[in-house]
């Protein structure tokens, strides 16, 4: 998607969709919105008269779309809800709601009159910032394996007008960095919705190498071989029912600022989990394609944390593995010992997630001599059941990181609730054989005594754990309540808030 930002009001220019948001109508304030004027005066009053016939109400997700009677485009207008709830999540999904509304349609060009998303708590560069998420990722398909589709939108003009004219500037590098950043979210998007049989974890590495070489990152892959000699017996475990061997990828941003900290960004990449010999039910392995969403995520962060150069050094771990059941797979009563020397005992082959994670976490804390440690894993059912399908379960052992990443998770619109983590979740994964149990005698709590078990490989670490096994992907029954921006299939959730962290957290 190409974006343009254009001093212009937009009616002027010539697109082929020229959109405007409209506030909800209510029985006190009725009248025709004088915002709406040089709209009406274009349309030679159809504006005016959609609106006296209540076809135009302003309610969120609404959509009328006009033919300009000067054979110029289309007029859309699209609901925004009650002025006084107006928010940039609104602005986003508004600019998604377009984009999907013109899918198919025959407008390749679109400009959104930015002043009319612009109110009370929505600064102009804000609702730039939200129209480029909601349009760039509301464009999004994945058409690797259509042989037929649907054009939509490819390009966004930001319309400023004479209004906001003058801030051309600071909206453009706005717009440059949003767009930037969404863009890197949909790539993510195309890695993560890739089939298991394609989404190897050695295709992972080759994504890993790829972007190394067009960012100039350090891309390091440990094979099976090299794993045994590290001793990285989780990874080793999980992947050894596969024909694909897993791999451990690191790959490293030198950080934009001279002696700037240094974040691990750990994840989870479990290109299928079949459950393994603790075997999933048909149903609950539909979407297990979906499992490597943690560590596609992190490929993510970096291509945006290296293309818009944040601060900090960031070194993404990729630990990539296929759980299936075979006569070399793990098995449940297996004790495993990690990269860092710490035991583990299976008791469920399915909670394989934690078991790739300890020994990329002890990577992650041994070699890379990290300030922070953030992970990213689709790693409960628990998590979803506690939050559902919008909401990252966050989990954290400093509170100064937690609260950094709640502020990015607000600015961003990815969801993120902190839950908490105690000596009740740690005692319910100590074990009777080796150190930690992979799986707890009694269930509830799973997310947390996941968490608990996760504490283990990094110690005292300022640590952030996401789980995002809601969150990760829609489905066809989910997707009926996402914002319009979201997509069938992968989200590319975390991305958007880690590199928003990265971005405004300081501590140099
Ligand atoms: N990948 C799953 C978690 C998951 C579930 C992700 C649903 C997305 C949607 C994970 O590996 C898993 O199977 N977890 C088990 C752990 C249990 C066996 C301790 C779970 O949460 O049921
Ligand atoms: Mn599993
Ligand atoms: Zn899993």
């Amino acid at each position: 998607m190409k974006v343009i930002v254009d001093r212009r009001d937009g009616l002027t220019a010539v697109t082929d969709a020229v959109a405007s948001g409209v506030y909800e109508r209510s029985d006190k304030d009725d009248a025709f919105p004088r915002a709406l004027a040089k709209e009406d005066e274009t349309a030679k009053g159809l504006v005016r008269g959609a609106w006296d016939r209540k076809e135009i109400r302003g309610k969120r997700g609404e959509l009328t779309v006009i033919h300009r009677p000067d054979g110029r485009g289309r007029l859309v207008l699209v609901g925004l809800g009650p002025r006084a709830r107006w928010d940039a999540e609104g602005a986003r999904r508004a600019a998604g709601t377009v984009v999907k509304g013109l899918k198919g349609k025959g407008a390749r060009t679109l400009a959104f009159r930015v002043p009319s998303f612009v109110g009370e708590g929505v600064p102009f560069e804000t609702a730039a910032r939200a129209l480029v998420d909601g349009a760039v990722l509301g464009s999004y398909e994945f058409v690797k394996y259509k042989t037929k589709t649907e054009g939509g939108v490819e390009e966004v003009t930001l319309a400023l007008g004479e209004e906001l004219g003058r801030a051309e500037a600071a909206v453009k590098k706005a717009v440059a960095e949003e767009h930037d950043l969404t863009e890197a979210v949909l790539w993510t998007r195309d890695i993560a919705n890739l089939p298991a049989d394609t989404a190897t974890p050695e295709r992972l590495a080759e994504e890993a190498r790829v972007l190394g070489e067009e960012l100039g990152l350090k891309v390091t892959v440990f094979d099976e071989k090299k794993l045994a000699e590290m001793h990285c017996g989780g990874l080793l475990a999980v992947g050894g029912g596969s024909a694909h061997p897993p791999r451990l990828i690191v790959i490293e941003y030198a950080g934009g600022s001279k002696r700037g900290r240094t974040v691990a960004v750990v994840g989870k990449g479990i290109t299928f989990d079949s459950g393994g010999i603790s075997i999933k039910p048909a149903p609950a392995m539909a979407y297990m394609k979906f499992d490597k969403s943690g560590a596609v995520a992190v490929l993510g962060i970096l291509r945006a944390a290296a293309t818009l150069k944040v601060p900090p050094r960031v070194v993404g771990i990729l630990c990539c593995a296929e759980n299936l059941p075979s006569g070399t797979a793990y098995r449940p009563g297996d004790v495993v010992r990690t990269y860092n020397g710490k035991t583990i005992e299976v008791l469920n082959t399915d909670a394989e997630g934690r078991v790739v994670l300890s020994d990329g976490l002890g990577y992650a804390v041994a070699q890379c001599h990290p300030d922070e440690v953030i992970d990213l894993a689709t790693l409960t059912g628990s998590q979803v059941v506690a939050l559902g399908d919008d909401t990252g379960g966050l989990v954290s052992n400093d509170d100064r990181l937690a609260q950094g990443l709640l502020a990015a998770s607000a600015a961003t619109g990815e969801p993120l609730w902190r839950m908490p983590l105690t000596d009740y979740h740690r005692e319910l994964v100590k074990s009777d054989v080796g150190d930690v149990r992979n799986s707890t005698e009694i269930p509830p709590a799973g997310m947390l005594t996941a968490a608990a078990f996760l504490e283990t490989f990094v110690g005292t670490t300022p640590w952030a754990h996401l789980d995002i096994a809601g969150p990760a992907y829609t489905t066809l029954t989910t997707k009926k309540y996402q914002p319009s921006y979201q997509n069938l299939g992968a989200v590319g959730f975390g991305v958007r808030v880690v590199t928003r962290y990265l971005l405004d957290s300081s501590r140099t």
